[in-house]
């Protein structure tokens, strides 16, 4: 049999396989779920008898830093040996540059997984510093359920005073710490959000690092009541409730349940930060598609930003899917496009 026959035969068998199964879960509900609905295994993760997890290496590559491109260079710097965090740095390649604008960044993942040097999340920053003309400061941060919230959160605050001292060459010699934004993609939107609320009223103990906006790209936010995108998309949409469901679990504060503002931000009008965010006149920029099962919250999130005041920016497109903005190239220069709209006066 022809290679690509065979193949298309297996993928077949599979997805049959895989309808069965559904059917069987749905007829029996008694049942467990198994298989394609355990998210561990959905995940490629085992749950270790101490609560950790074991997140099987080869479903997780992760890629060096680049110290030759065309595109950007990047390096791996420590952020707290105690912690074991660190800092992927992107520098452009680019004939001059000084005084460039500085990201902090926080990656995807649930807050359970994945990593600034998981390959996509990789060359998007890179993309990100060359097309943007911008310092990347991308943390890897602690990861739940060894640490659960608000480990992450503490580890991107900590980051923020790291670029303040300058105690590194690239942010001395070519960033410009008076020009912040925080941005994430998932959950790290979902960090970026938090993180600004945090550090909104730390600005005196930031000085000079100024903060201009956050950027939250498909931003992770959940509660307890299911949003109509969460209940109506297919789970080929991606992410479905199962997986979600396990991630805030795994996340969130032990005893919490998603009505906790770290998931839930819009309860009770929001934040009260959010009144400092207006003051200090931050810009915050949302980008979503109706393709992704989060999609909803995304527009609430917006929708009390602007309601409170806030100078708040929505790029809400049609179709698409969950990560789509870090997974492809073409999505990806759309996002920057709408990046230097919202900062047109700060980015390249
Ligand atoms: C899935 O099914 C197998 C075999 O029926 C069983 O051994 C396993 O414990 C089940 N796993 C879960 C998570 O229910
Ligand atoms: C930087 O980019 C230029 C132009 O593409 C390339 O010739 C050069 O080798 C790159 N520098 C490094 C150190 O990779
Ligand atoms: C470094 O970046 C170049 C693109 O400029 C790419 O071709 C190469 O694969 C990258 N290397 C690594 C180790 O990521
Ligand atoms: C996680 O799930 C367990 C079992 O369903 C539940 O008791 C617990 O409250 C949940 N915890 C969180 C943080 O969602
Ligand atoms: C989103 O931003 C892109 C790039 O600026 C733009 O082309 C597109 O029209 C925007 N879409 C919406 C729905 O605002």
């Amino acid at each position: 049999m022809e290679y690509p026959t065979k193949l298309l035969l297996f993928f077949l068998q599979f997805t049959i396989l895989t309808l069965h199964i559904q059917a069987l879960d749905q007829t029996n509900s008694s049942k467990p779920q198994n298989s394609t609905t355990d998210p561990y295994k959905l995940l490629h993760i085992i749950q270790n008898p101490d609560g950790s997890l074991t997140r099987i290496k080869d479903y997780y590559p992760t890629v060096p830093p680049n110290t030759s491109s065309s595109i950007s260079f990047s390096k791996d710097v420590p952020l707290n040996r105690d912690k074991n965090t660190w800092i992927r740095l992107y520098l452009p390649n680019n004939s001059k540059h000084v005084n460039l604008p500085i990201i902090i960044y926080a990656h995807g993942g649930g807050f359970i997984l994945l990593s600034t040097a998981t390959p996509n999340f990789d060359s998007f920053l890179s993309n990100t510093a060359r097309q943007l003309g911008v310092l990347v400061v991308s943390v890897e941060y602690r990861l739940a359920p060894e640490h659960r919230l608000p480990a992450a959160y503490n580890d991107v605050l900590e980051a923020l005073f790291w670029v303040k001292g300058k105690k590194d060459e690239w942010v001395k010699k070519y960033g410009d710490v008076s020009k912040c934004i925080i941005m994430g993609e998932s959950a790290g939107g979902n960090i970026a959000y938090i993180v600004g609320l945090k550090a909104s009223i730390l600005t005196r103990e930031l000085n000079p690092l100024v903060i201009k906006g956050l950027v939250l790209i498909q931003p992770f936010f959940g509660g307890v009541i299911r949003t109509r995108s969460e209940l109506k998309l297919p789970d080929s949409a991606g992410l479905p409730l199962v997986i979600t469901d396990l991630m805030w679990n795994l996340s969130l504060p032990l005893g919490a349940n998603r009505n906790h503002p770290y998931c839930n931000p819009v309860l009770g009008a929001g934040s009260s930060k959010l009144e400092k965010v207006k003051k200090l006149g931050w810009r915050v920029a949302i980008a979503g598609c109706d393709g992704d099962r989060l999609y909803d919250k995304q527009v609430e999130v917006f929708k009390l930003l602007e309601r409170r005041g806030v100078d708040v920016v929505g790029n809400f497109s049609k179709g698409d899917y969950h990560g789509v903005f870090v997974t492809e190239t073409t999505k990806a220069l759309l996002f920057f496009e709408f990046m230097r709209s919202v900062f047109y006066s700060y980015l390249a």
